[in-house]
């Protein structure tokens, strides 16, 4: 099929619920992909931070297709060892805790919002409450939703969900403010990501801790974007002095095989019983397969390291650049989850960007995103970089 048809089939039967580049993609490898009609482009934006790994790597490939040959499904009614294997591992890189497999971030911060609530209530009946950050994305099932701190994606959707509260982002005496009795826990994104790759103050989430520790409330980090690897250890709130209660991570770990999981401490985790909460899919066989295959790439061929090192490069190299920019407000960001913050609006970089073969996307209208995959090599970034500086400086004139 040309690219053309693709996109006519997908305007008559695929709900319009997305605004797409309009570019059919049937092929990637590594940071690059191919279009239905041949062209390539390179991926700077890795299936929305999904494809830490880069697209298609054999490893991955190869335990998909030894896990479909095996077995793919048999619902939760059985033990499934590669669930069993990929909670044991995911629990020996972070704190000791039980995990609930899910099929999806917004799955996996469902989970928590479920837990935290039946954990507060054991704690003091009626205590119900979690405070969300504004800008803040956790997903769009209606609890998620609700969690999700930003009018334009709950328009169309009230009533919401009962017990949330927003605050501002990285500001601590709002939090403190607006804690009270019933709140059973604080839930925040360690770098808000589609809120505009906002970085917190580093006594952010330290003073997030303290006071959850103060009030007796749980500290929920939703690292679905910041995780496995995306800003170069293997959750970004491993670069602080602390554990959060509930962890919650989705896209890459399954390197695009659909997964969510959320952690949670044990005490924590203990007030789930048979029955408190359940999904048909959650942690399957292929979904855990590549869950495990995945962390085995991401530690064995030193992808956090290469992070850190491409990192530097690229925020020296946007730094450098910016200096002599005017359309550039800001660079942020940490490992390779990276914001350029425009003056004005970036889609027609964006689409410029994507006519060159390089794919960025802008988040809050002004915030151009790079999220390459962890195994991007310097030729790839320079590449990269190469189109998108050549591409502002024409828009600039
Ligand atoms: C921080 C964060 N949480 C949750 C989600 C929702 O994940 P999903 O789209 O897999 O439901 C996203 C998606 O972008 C996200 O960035």
């Amino acid at each position: 099929m040309k690219n053309q048809e693709i996109i006519d089939m997908t305007s008559e039967f695929v709900a319009p619920t997305y605004s797409r580049f309009g570019i059919p993609m049937v092929r990637g490898k590594g940071c690059q992909l191919w279009d239905a009609e041949g062209n390539e482009y390179l991926d700077f934006i890795s299936g929305l931070g999904v494809i830490n790994i880069g697209h298609s790597h054999p490893r991955l490939v190869d335990a998909v297709q030894r896990q479909a040959e095996a077995l793919i499904h048999v619902s939760n009614l059985f033990h499934i060892p590669q669930q069993a294997q990929l909670a044991k591992e995911i629990v020996s890189r972070t704190f000791p805790a039980k995990v609930f497999f899910a099929n999806s971030g917004a799955e996996a911060n469902e989970a928590a919002i479920k837990l935290a609530r039946k954990y507060g209530q054991h704690v003091k009946p009626g205590r119900v409450e979690i405070i969300t950050a504004h800008n803040a994305f956790h997903g769009r099932t209606l609890a998620t939703l609700t969690a999700t701190a930003q009018e334009k994606y709950q328009k169309g959707f009230h009533p919401l969900l009962p017990g949330f509260l927003y605050v501002p982002y990285n500001d601590l005496s709002a939090m403190e403010t607006a804690v009270t009795d019933n709140t059973c826990a604080i839930m925040v994104e360690p770098i808000q990501g589609e809120g505009g790759v906002n970085v917190p103050g580093d006594d952010y989430l330290p003073g997030l801790r303290d006071l959850c520790d103060q009030k007796g409330i749980l500290l929920i980090l939703d690292e679905v974007q910041t995780g496995i690897g995306r800003t170069g250890k293997l959750f970004n709130y491993q670069y602080y002095d602390l554990e959060p209660d509930i962890l919650t991570m989705a896209k890459s770990l399954g390197g695009g095989v659909p997964i969510g999981a959320m952690l949670a401490k044990n005490e924590v985790a203990d007030v789930f019983l048979p029955g408190s909460h359940a999904s048909t899919f959650g942690g399957n066989y292929l979904a855990c397969s590549a869950g495990l295959a995945v962390l085995e790439v991401i530690h064995q061929e030193g992808m956090l390291e290469n992070c850190q090192r491409m990192s530097r490069i690229l925020f020296k190299a946007l730094s450098d650049f910016s200096e002599h920019c005017e359309l550039i407000k800001e660079i942020r960001g940490k490992g390779l989850m990276v914001g350029i913050e425009l003056y004005s609006e970036g889609k027609q970089i964006v689409n410029r960007c994507l006519e060159q073969g390089l794919i960025i996307n802008c988040t809050m209208e002004k915030v151009l995103r790079f999220l390459p995959p962890l195994i991007i090599t310097q030729r790839d970034l320079d590449r990269g970089l190469d189109i998108f500086f050549k591409t502002i400086k024409d828009i600039q004139g």
